[in-house]
């Protein structure tokens, strides 16, 4: 095992806490782009499919330089090799982390994992060819997914943002939560002889997923569906369980990848009958690009790293407690969503990997919405509010929807925020005084395809990595939502029994109102 460094046992954290006492707390935006004509080009980056600009953080060179200094001494280097060369680094669960073989081509593998990616590649084949299938079979006409957590919100996010290469002769629908208003408002859309279930979940145990399965299959049954093998689908890695519930027809995956970097294993089916077999190798291969990035650029110009020091950076010394994804794509609606469980499920921790409690902060809160609703909204406070709110824009470059003027107009919008953010209305006075100095990053993609989609979300996951890897943290496990689902076995059957012994008193009392 790797030998990983905490962020607080290392010399630059120190030397960052000066940094910070000293002129980091005041550094001022507009002073440093007046000093430096050269900023802008210093500070930003081009990764595959994603440009950043992070000129506009409270960061500058020899402080950056300060910040990958961390990385360093962290050895960042070696916990990635480790995750890479499929060592169990998701110790709690004694587990790999290898979600990156599930798009890797296959050339120069360590021979530690190779034996697993025959396997991944017989099942993607599998998938894909399947996938294909369904596409061709026009009877088809609606793909209803059944998942929650990441075996619903990568598919579901992917399939929103590639709409324009979706094969629009058919629909998609997401099913997540138990509120029973999900799926009844979906079956009311479907009919059994042209609907494909696909039963998404990792463990094949999850609550909601299994309610929401059992009540479809009963549905399909009482509206006289009989070819459950033809309507029902399970991506699973517990084949046993879908065997066992009755679904024939099973893709699976493997133990070390993680619910929330599934998409790109068994879990991404529904993207793949809607893009095609072509467009989701596409989607791999656009991240594998982003993998071999994150695994060969130097620490100063890896991006991932960047950008996880910077929410160090503000996490840490500025005390920052959320950061504000703002999309400026409307594709990218669920971006937000995904990303909430990508960062706050892994890194939302605050025992380090040993178990013992962190003496600071980890992930921030993820937040958002796409970002031309956001200004008429929650942006006021992110110009004027009490609180300073890191803000990440991400733009497209090239559109295809025909109408430029909405584009330009839609980037203008985008451009003008982040001035406003960083330059603020000093000038003004009460109401409106904007004091500005708010720091934004700004990620432009070239095009929403599939592989800049691809390489978009490899992105935010090495970067995820990255910030636990400083923080110290196991990013693989999630063992702080396993407490809610053992109490709500306990307190389901008392709606029926009425027995509220041994309940607190609010609970106690809340259950009495609801019987
Ligand atoms: O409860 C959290 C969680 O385990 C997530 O980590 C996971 O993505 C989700 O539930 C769904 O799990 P499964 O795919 O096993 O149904």
């Amino acid at each position: 095992m790797s030998m990983r460094l905490r962020c607080d046992s290392t010399p630059a954290w120190g030397q960052l806490r000066e940094c910070f006492e000293g002129r980091g707390r005041y550094f001022d935006l507009r002073a440093a782009f007046a000093a430096d004509p050269g900023r802008y080009q210093a500070l930003s980056l081009q990764a595959p499919h994603v440009f950043a600009d992070l000129s506009k953080n409270l960061i500058d060179a020899p402080l950056q330089a300060t910040l990958t200094g961390l990385a360093q001494q962290c050895n960042v280097v070696a916990h990635r090799e480790a995750m890479f060369g499929g060592e169990h680094i998701n110790q709690t669960e004694d587990r790999a982390v290898m979600h990156w073989l599930l798009r890797h081509p296959g050339e120069d593998l360590p021979v530690a994992v190779q034996a697993e990616f025959t396997q991944v590649r017989q099942v993607l084949d599998a998938m894909l060819a399947y996938a294909q299938a369904v596409r061709e079979d026009a009877a088809i006409t609606d793909i209803v997914n059944i998942g929650i957590g990441g075996s619903d919100l990568g598919p579901q996010m992917a399939v929103l943002a590639l709409d324009e290469f979706v094969d629009q002769g058919k629909r998609y629908h997401f099913v997540s939560s138990v509120d029973g208003h999900e799926l009844s408002a979906v079956l009311r859309q479907v009919r059994p002889e042209s609907t494909l279930f696909l039963v998404a979940s990792k463990s094949f145990t999850t609550l909601e997923t299994m309610t929401n399965a059992r009540s479809a299959r009963a549905w399909f049954t009482a509206q006289g569906g009989r070819d459950i093998a033809r309507h029902f689908c399970a991506l699973t890695s517990n084949v046993q369980a879908a065997a066992e519930f009755g679904i024939s027809t099973t893709f699976g995956f493997w133990d070390w990848v993680g619910g929330r970097y599934s998409m790109w294993s068994a879990i991404g089916l529904p993207v793949a009958i809607a893009i095609g077999p072509q467009r989701f190798r596409e989607l791999l291969a656009g991240a594998h690009e982003m993998d071999e990035h994150f695994r060969t650029a130097p620490l100063a110009c890896n991006l991932p790293v960047q950008l996880a020091l910077l929410d160090v950076w503000y996490r840490n010394f500025h005390g920052y407690t959320s950061r504000s994804v703002a999309p400026y794509h409307s594709g990218l609606r669920r971006m937000q969503a995904y990303l909430q469980q990508l960062e706050m499920e892994s890194n939302g921790k605050r025992v380090d990997a040993t178990g013992q409690a962190l003496p600071y902060a980890t992930s921030p809160v993820i937040w958002g919405e796409p970002a031309a609703n956001g200004q008429h909204a929650y942006f006021q406070m992110l110009h004027q509010g009490s609180d300073v709110i890191p803000v990440e824009f991400i733009a497209v470059k090239k559109v295809r929807h025909g109408l430029p003027e909405h584009h330009h107009k839609l980037l203008a919008n985008g451009l003008a925020q982040a001035q406003a953010l960083m330059l603020g209305q000093q000038d003004a006075a009460g109401h409106r005084h904007m004091p500005g100095n708010r720091p934004s990053t700004f990620l432009l993609l070239e095009e929403l395809t599939p592989a800049g989609l691809g390489a978009l979300i490899a992105l935010y996951e090495h970067r995820v990595f990255v910030a636990g890897s400083l923080w110290g943290i196991n990013s693989f496990d999630q063992w702080g939502v396993e407490l809610g689902k053992v109490l709500a076995k306990n307190i389901e059957p008392r709606f029926t029994s009425g027995d509220t012994t041994g309940l607190d008193a609010s609970t106690a009392g809340l259950l009495q109102r609801l019987l």
